[in-house]
């Protein structure tokens, strides 16, 4: 059989998938697959994925597109109707996945802790914000990755160049609380929840944000992630009830912060997570004794159609 390992795109995030493309790559001719890969809107690929797509022979798609069309249900949905299996979700479950907005109504409604949280489609009313929310906040695009447009607010000031920040990046808005406490992140596959990841950005970042997940060396990952058994088991339960509400499968990330009181907030679900050196999932699985060709081999082999 032959893997087509299909990366690159036009999202914010195409270069952390021109990473995570070649990787998945040597990963699965490491493991003696037939691998073709398909660097999509590549300068040297046809400007066309579906005639790209059509025109490739593969049997299977390994995607490691992240954000846009790659990860939130088009390319799913046209390898789909090309009757190719492919790696990870549904495009319903990628595209309400995908949707941070989308997402939140959807856990709300079956009593997911989740920040409390306003949307807001253009034009964000700051009155209205600040009656509803206290700061600090943290103001994000709804369908992005990596941290793309992301901002923390503590004053109307800096609340004000976040919104426009964000809307850079998409029209909908989204302005949740800030939960103050470390964040973790649980890795799904086939339904089993990995160890968590404790992340610590250093003194010079606020956020884990883009700088802190590719390119900083001094981002702390805690794995083990320091909480006892109980609470960790209790993290991986939420991670999983998460991903499972919206649909997901073959694989994905949670991500999840901590309050003090030690209570855990949902924050979102990736369905076509990182695979780079720095990526969270191969450190999750390399913790349990998976490395990286035998990891990308497991989300291939759960493939489905
Ligand atoms: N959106 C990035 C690729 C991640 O979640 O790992
Ligand atoms: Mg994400």
């Amino acid at each position: 059989a032959t893997i087509a390992v299909i990366y690159g795109g036009r999202s914010a995030e195409r270069e952390v998938s021109l990473q995570s493309g070649p990787l998945v790559a040597n990963g699965l001719q490491e493991k003696g697959y037939r691998v073709v890969t398909l660097d999509l809107y590549g300068p040297e690929g046809l400007l066309d994925p579906i005639k790209q797509l059509q025109e490739t022979h593969f049997d299977m798609a390994f995607i490691a597109l992240h954000g846009g069309e790659g990860e939130d249900g088009h390319i799913q949905a046209l390898l789909d109707m090309l009757g190719k299996p492919y790696t990870g979700s549904s495009p319903l479950a990628c595209g309400l996945a995908m949707d941070k907005v989308m997402t939140k109504r959807f856990w709300q409604g079956i009593g997911l802790a989740t920040p409390m949280y306003l949307s807001f489609e253009y034009e964000a009313d700051v009155a209205v914000i600040e009656s509803e929310l206290s700061y600090p906040m943290i103001i994000k695009p709804s369908r992005e990755g990596s941290t793309f447009g992301i901002n923390k607010a503590n004053n109307r000031q800096q609340l004000e160049v976040a919104l426009q920040n964000a809307l850079e990046f998409d029209s909908d808005i989204l302005i949740e609380e800030f939960v103050e406490g470390p964040e973790f992140t649980v890795s799904v596959i086939d339904d089993v929840a990995y160890p968590a990841i404790g992340l610590k950005a250093s003194a010079s970042h606020e956020l884990y944000d883009y700088e802190a997940k590719y390119i900083a060396d001094d981002t702390e990952y805690l794995l083990p992630c320091g909480l006892s058994e109980d609470d960790e088991h209790e993290l991986q339960n939420l991670a999983l009830e998460a991903y499972q509400s919206l649909g997901c499968r073959g694989w994905g990330r949670v991500d999840v912060m901590r309050d003090k009181a030690g209570k855990f907030w949902v924050l979102e679900v990736n369905t076509s997570p990182g695979m780079t050196s720095h990526s969270l999932v191969p450190m999750a699985a390399a913790y349990v004794g998976l490395d990286y060709a035998s990891l990308v081999e497991k989300i291939a082999q759960n493939a489905w159609l």
